[in-house]
């Protein structure tokens, strides 16, 4: 397909980095200037253009774009009728992308994670689930969602991936405090999580580490007892708040 991107930052480089080497002709926007132009050396099929450029070369154009930058950004280019788009934008759902790219098609709000660029990584999509897993899946998991109230609480719930990385980061410190190697005691409490999660449900894996007395249950309990769950509970409601 002819892919293109207006706004190549963090998340825009990082999803050109998962396409490439899979038959596409992929079209960049110059800015940012340092990652076009190091997608553009590294990967034959990746050339950098004008944002008009890349809306011409381009059937699907990709947004990169910070939402509160894209109406003045995209306000003097001009994309045809038949061209698809879809948006990174957080905050930007269907309607206001139909408004800002006509007369083409808003077809998807996708919000990627950076660990896109290896694969294997879940993408939250509204839209045309189709024409996104045709692009992104089976390397990557497209999660359909129903409307922009659905993709707001995804996003806050997202959002545990930080707390999370942060009880592992300490235990992993407590860990290299006591033990000869500590990076390789990370690297061990990283795989421990990341393959119990991929491998099981939740409530189960919870029940399952349920040995009455057990090292598991210990801890979980006194964390749950020194207030995890409802400041958790908490935070996600903020979040949601505003
Ligand atoms: N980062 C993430 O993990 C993530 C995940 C999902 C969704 N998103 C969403 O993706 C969007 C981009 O986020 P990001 O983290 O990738 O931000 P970013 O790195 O700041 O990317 C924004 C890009 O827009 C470019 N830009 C600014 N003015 C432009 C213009 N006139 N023409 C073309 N490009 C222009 C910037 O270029 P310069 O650097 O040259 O100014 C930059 O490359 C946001 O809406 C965000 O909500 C981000």
């Amino acid at each position: 397909m002819n892919l293109g991107f207006i706004g190549c930052g963090t998340i825009a480089s990082a999803v050109v980095r998962g396409l490439a080497g899979r038959g596409h002709r992929i079209t960049l926007s110059e800015r940012s200037r340092t990652h076009s132009a190091a997608l553009a050396a590294e990967f034959k099929e990746v050339s950098v253009a004008s944002n008009q450029g890349v809306l011409d070369a381009s059937d699907v154009v990709f947004l990169g774009l910070m939402a509160e930058a894209a109406e003045e950004i995209l306000g003097g280019l001009e994309f045809r009728e038949g061209q698809q788009v879809v948006s990174f934008m957080a905050g930007a759902g269907l309607g206001r992308i139909s408004d800002l790219a006509a007369p083409a098609r808003a077809a998807a709000v996708m919000i990627p994670f950076p660990g896109i660029a290896q694969g294997g990584s879940p993408v939250m999509a509204l839209g045309d689930i189709e024409l996104l897993e045709r692009i992104f899946a089976p390397q990557n998991t497209v999660f359909a969602l129903k409307d922009d109230a659905e993709l707001e609480a995804y996003l806050c719930a997202q959002a545990v991936l930080s707390p999370v990385t942060r009880m592992v980061g300490d235990a992993a410190q407590w860990l290299g405090d006591r033990v000869s190697d500590g990076a390789q005691g990370e690297d061990f409490l990283r795989m421990l999580i990341a393959t119990s999660l991929q491998a099981s449900g939740c409530s189960d894996l919870i029940e399952a580490l349920n040995t009455p007395g057990g090292f598991n249950q210990r801890l979980r309990l006194h964390m749950e007892t020194a207030g995890m769950s409802d400041e958790l509970a908490a935070g996600l409601d903020r979040l949601k708040q505003g």
